[in-house]
């Protein structure tokens, strides 16, 4: 009687093996899962009755029903795995790369003139041993005046159109401001190192003043070599040497023209020689052929004793010469743009004309042009 009522496991796995065989998807498949092996599945079922049974005949049946249960799992484990590939292979099949396509053009950025510029400086002083150097664009009244040897009533301060902050926004009793040159760099360099030094601080300036020719924000590249035995000497050699390989000319004479600046002694106003080469002014040629002329690179000098003093070092020791010029000019004079506002205006057009690709590193021997 008890065999009568006895399941036929073997009829069971075959129903249940056919299911899992036709069984074309994953959705399919775990239908026949859950019918076989659910909370409720036929063979959990069949488990269930184990609790029943007397131990002789558990012991006759455990194994049967059990093993059942093991193949129905591992058949639709198998099964799974096979429609998983199946689905894998079709889709290779239908989705080809095809790697002879050339790239969608996606837009790139590019490096802006005098960030290019600012490159070059850097690698073309690199070369003759100048390190670069930086400082805070918010300078406090020491660093950016009274170092520099321009005391409180000194008129280079009214001639600098200084953008001030507000009396609530001193530090240390100082005046804070955005700073008027690159020349607080010098101050920043000789205090916080030992001598000597050579190096160049391009960087932000800010003064209060804006026409085709100033912007309120611009650009400078401060020079200093401090070391035992410099001279002017030293100073006109390297300016020399600078512009030949950044103008890319060999045909550049600069121009000596004294002057003043409180932070130099003597001071020289450098000028370069231009001429007119196909209509376009160009820095190099003969300035005094027809149309050359002079313009202005900058300013410089040996570096004054009160200024070396100032920064805490013997001026009967050490003393140099400094340099200081805009470099925003010098992108406009090399690349050939006439309006420095457009530099700041973030037009997209014009940075994509005048731009320079990120990969384009400029280096001496492979040369800084574009
Ligand atoms: N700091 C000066 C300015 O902005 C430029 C300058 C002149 C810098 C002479 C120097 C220098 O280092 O020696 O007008």
């Amino acid at each position: 009687m008890m065999d009568q009522q006895k399941p036929d496991l073997e009829q069971l796995k075959q129903d249940l093996s056919a299911a899992i065989d036709v069984a074309t998807g994953l959705d399919t498949l775990d239908a026949v899962r859950v019918h076989a092996l659910g909370k409720n599945g036929v063979v959990t079922n069949l488990l269930k009755t184990l609790g029943g049974m007397s131990p002789e005949e558990r012991k006759v049946e455990g194994p049967r029903i059990n093993g059942l249960r093991s193949e129905i799992a591992g058949a639709i484990e198998a099964k799974k795995d096979a429609l998983a590939a199946e689905e894998l292979a079709e889709r290779m099949a239908s989705e080809t790369l095809d790697l002879s396509l050339p790239p969608k053009d996606t837009p790139k950025g590019s490096v802006h003139p005098v960030s290019q510029v600012m490159d070059e400086l850097a690698e073309i002083f690199a070369d003759l041993g100048f390190a670069v150097a930086t400082g805070p664009e918010i300078e406090d009244d020491w660093h950016n005046f009274t170092a520099l040897n321009i005391p409180e009533s000194h008129p280079a301060r009214a001639m600098h159109d200084t953008f001030y902050f507000g009396e609530n926004q001193m530090r240390d009793g100082m005046p804070m401001m955005l700073r008027t040159h690159t020349s607080p760099v010098q101050i920043r360099t000789m205090t916080s190192g030992e001598p000597p030094f050579r190096i160049i601080a391009p960087g932000r300036t800010y003064r209060s003043d804006s026409d085709a020719t100033h912007t309120p924000m611009f650009h400078q590249v401060e020079g200093l070599v401090i070391d035992r035995d410099i001279t002017m000497g030293h100073l006109k050699w390297t300016l020399e040497t600078f512009v030949k390989a950044f103008f890319e000319r060999d045909d550049i004479v600069l121009r000596f023209r004294p002057s003043y600046f409180p932070f130099t002694e003597p001071s020289a106003e450098i000028d370069m020689g231009f001429s007119v080469e196909n209509g376009r002014r160009i820095v190099g040629g003969d300035p005094n052929g027809p149309d050359g002329g002079w313009m202005e690179l900058g300013g410089s000098g040996m570096v004054n004793r009160h200024v070396i003093a100032a920064c805490n070092l013997d001026p009967d020791e050490w003393q140099g010469f400094a340099f200081g010029c805009g470099i925003d000019r010098l992108a406009m004079l090399k690349y050939g743009m006439d309006d420095l506002r457009a530099f700041f205006d973030g037009d997209l057009r014009w940075i994509e004309h005048y731009g320079f690709s990120a990969l384009d590193v400029p280096t001496l021997s492979a040369g800084v042009g574009a």
